[in-house]
């Protein structure tokens, strides 16, 4: 008995000098996925009920029990959870100001509450910022959808003057000199021993990006057979939503409520503001001027503003958009090539509350990470 203790003893003992050590700076990374992740050789992948589900076909557009779009996952539990920290630190920026945080912040559904967002040195940017719920099932990225990945668009905020304005060599310069990085990024990459590089960045920023999944609203219960879980608003607003009326799940399609497209629809833009050609801007193609991807609607409610260029306040201003007649917000001189799904509903003023209390159906944050109280730079984290 007594050489049990003993070595018990010598051993918390051995343990007990190097834990110390380790825990003074205070950063370590979980071996954890995160909730809804599963674990399987090392690497996270998603488990959702959806997958049980066939895939968009079959079901038609509004049907609720269709599969998900192909989910970015397996990624490590380090690259996610450091990541987590990047995406905190407003040491990425030019002058330690701004987050990704800042502008995708979780108190506002991972947007921020402004029509348009305010970057590191005070510039505001044209577009509003869009939520990263369930980015892991995206394919393309940005309003005008110009990025094709997420290692692709990060270096948008995190290079462009009205944003985050850092460079590449400033970047990696500011990470190297900041020693918990250093290990940190060593115990993610293999290959970081040698100092970190951009692309270790954009990968651990990916990885948190993508763990951001939320597809356990009241409306996905009611989906997977709960027929309760909706109020009888909810299910009148969901009813009008898939109609062929309103037409909302033809670009809106469950369960991203996104079909991913480019869409014309002649959205205003805010009054004072020069008109947004969208992705008709990046290659004069006619087809797509003033088209912009159909964003999803999860989280919709905690998002405000909304459109583009945060050009509306409230949802219910948004929806009763649909109603004001096809062009009829479109600039004079212009000439839109307006998508066909996009014409006169009339809808009543109660199918537009109905529609907006169903929207609201859409919020699930119970898979919110949690924000670091600190991050390795010691530079406040913004909340
Ligand atoms: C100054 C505010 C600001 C900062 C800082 C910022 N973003 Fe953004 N983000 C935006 C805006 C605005 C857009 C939309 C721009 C556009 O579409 O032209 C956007 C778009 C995105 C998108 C595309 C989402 C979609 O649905 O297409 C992703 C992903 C994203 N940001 C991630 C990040 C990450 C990661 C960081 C940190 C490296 C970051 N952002 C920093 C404002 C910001
Ligand atoms: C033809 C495709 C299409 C149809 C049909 C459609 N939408 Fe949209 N929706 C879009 C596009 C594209 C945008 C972004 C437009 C912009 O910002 O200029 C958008 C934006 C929105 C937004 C703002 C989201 C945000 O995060 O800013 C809401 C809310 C919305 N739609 C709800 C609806 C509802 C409700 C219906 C049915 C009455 C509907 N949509 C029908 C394509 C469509």
């Amino acid at each position: 008995m007594a050489k049990h203790h003993g070595l018990a003893f010598a051993i918390a003992l051995m343990g007990a000098a190097p834990l110390a050590a380790v825990a003074a700076p205070g950063f370590s990374l979980t071996n954890q996925c995160p909730a809804s992740f599963e674990k399987q050789d090392g690497r996270c992948r998603l488990r959702t009920p959806y997958d049980d589900y066939a895939s968009l076909t079959g079901a038609g557009v509004g049907g609720l029990k269709t599969g998900l779009p192909p989910v970015r996952d397996g990624f490590t539990p380090h690259e996610i959870d450091l990541g987590r920290l990047l995406f905190f630190d407003p040491a990425l920026s030019v002058n330690g100001r701004v987050a990704c945080a800042t502008c995708h912040s979780p108190r506002h559904g991972f947007a921020d509450a402004r029509p348009r967002s305010h970057g590191a040195l005070g510039d505001e940017v044209s577009r509003n910022a869009p939520s990263l719920w369930n980015v892991a099932f995206l394919r393309r990225f940005f309003w005008d959808g110009r990025a094709q990945s997420l290692e692709e668009q990060v270096q948008g905020p995190l290079y462009g003057r009205r944003e985050m304005a850092t460079s590449p060599a400033r970047l990696v310069a500011t990470l190297n000199a900041i020693p918990d990085y250093r290990r940190l990024f060593s115990q993610t990459f293999a290959d970081a021993a040698g100092g970190i590089r951009t692309e270790h960045v954009y990968r651990a920023l990916a990885a948190f990006e993508s763990s951001l999944v939320s597809l356990n609203s009241r409306y996905d219960l009611y989906a997977h057979g709960i027929s309760s879980a909706l109020t009888r608003e909810e299910l009148e607003g969901l009813n009008v939503f898939r109609s062929f009326v309103a037409r909302c799940a033809e670009c809106h399609t469950p369960p991203l409520f996104t079909n991913q497209q480019i869409a014309v629809i002649g959205m205003p833009d805010p009054a004072g503001r020069p008109f947004d050609a969208g992705a008709g801007a990046l290659d004069g193609e006619p087809m797509r001027r003033g088209g912009f991807k159909v964003p999803s609607l999860r989280n919709v409610a905690l998002t405000g503003p909304y459109g583009h260029a945060g050009q509306f306040a409230t949802l219910r201003e948004t929806v009763a958009f649909y109603t004001g007649g096809r062009g009829h917000a479109v600039p004079r001189g212009e000439h839109l090539r307006l998508h066909w799904h996009i014409w006169e509903p009339k809808l009543s003023e109660q199918e537009l509350d109905r529609l907006v209390d169903f929207l609201r159906s859409l919020t699930d944050e119970s898979f919110r990470p949690e924000t670091p109280r600190r991050v390795p730079s010691g530079r406040p984290v913004p909340d």
